[in-house]
């Protein structure tokens, strides 16, 4: 795995009553699948500590649910994280393929959700937590979708009231962070209520091209529309992360792991 870059979006909040009293940093991780830069992932926390940040926001594919499950560097990087920082995670389709296969197994201790709870991680499977940061009154949402959503070849639809039916309504008067592994329903999203998005899953589309973006989405569709980057739509904001490994098919061509850093102005 090539070394990761860092990648800065600057986010206006731009709301009364919902802008933090001093602007802010966060990190998004998304999609490491277990893997690590150097030895229990010094470089990346070194990075990590650098930027100061109100909180780590995960949005999935930490692991790779295999018949042999690669974890251990994921569990070894919550549980550090959760001693420095606030820590908000939403699991994706490879977390959500290794609670099925706990669920059925006898030892619930294997449970990898249990372990990050366990850590402090505030694991959100499609409920919110509230919380201030700088002042700015804060809700962060986890939508966990079913497996379905991940087919290949195939998409299912999935719009604003659907994301309701999974999670209520967004809270009035708050800024609503929405963690969801899968970009590709940020219509969706927006209209459901969420001011900023946070994805991964796409692992930037793989192969790069100048000017047309990420060329293949794990779901194997051509030029995946939100692969990498900062999107606005309706007003409303979705940054997806390059993410920081991959699993499988280990190609990044002109699309090196990322740290998303989000300077919350
Ligand atoms: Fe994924």
């Amino acid at each position: 795995m090539p070394e990761f870059k860092l990648t800065r979006y600057r986010i206006r909040t731009e709301g009364a009553g919902r802008s933090p009293a001093q602007p802010f940093s966060a990190v998004l991780l998304s999609d490491m699948h277990n893997d690590s830069y150097g030895n229990a992932n010094s470089r990346l926390l070194q990075a990590i500590r650098s930027e100061k940040p109100e909180a780590v926001f995960v949005t999935g594919d930490m692991l790779t649910a295999t018949l042999e499950p690669q974890r251990d560097s994921a569990l070894a990087l919550m549980d550090q994280l959760t001693k420095e920082y606030p820590v908000y995670y939403v699991n994706g389709n490879h977390e959500s393929k290794e609670k099925k296969r706990t669920a059925d197994s006898a030892d619930a201790r294997e449970s990898y959700s249990e372990a990050i709870r366990g850590y402090g991680v505030h694991l959100l499977e499609n409920s919110c937590v509230r919380t201030e940061i700088r002042r700015m009154p804060v809700t962060i949402w986890g939508l966990e979708l079913p497996l379905d959503y991940y087919q290949r070849f195939r998409r299912m639809p999935l719009g604003a009231e659907q994301v309701a039916e999974f999670l209520g309504v967004p809270d009035e008067g708050r800024y609503n962070i929405l963690l969801a592994h899968q970009p590709l329903y940020f219509d969706a999203y927006a209209r459901w209520g969420a001011d900023l998005t946070l994805s991964g899953h796409l692992h930037g589309g793989l192969v790069r091209l100048p000017y047309l973006g990420g060329v293949v989405s794990p779901q194997f569709s051509l030029f995946p529309r939100y692969d990498r980057g900062l999107y606005t739509k309706y007003g409303r904001k979705l940054v997806v992360s390059a993410g920081l490994g991959g699993h499988s098919v280990l190609i990044r061509v002109n699309n090196p792991p990322e740290l998303v850093v989000l300077d919350f102005t």
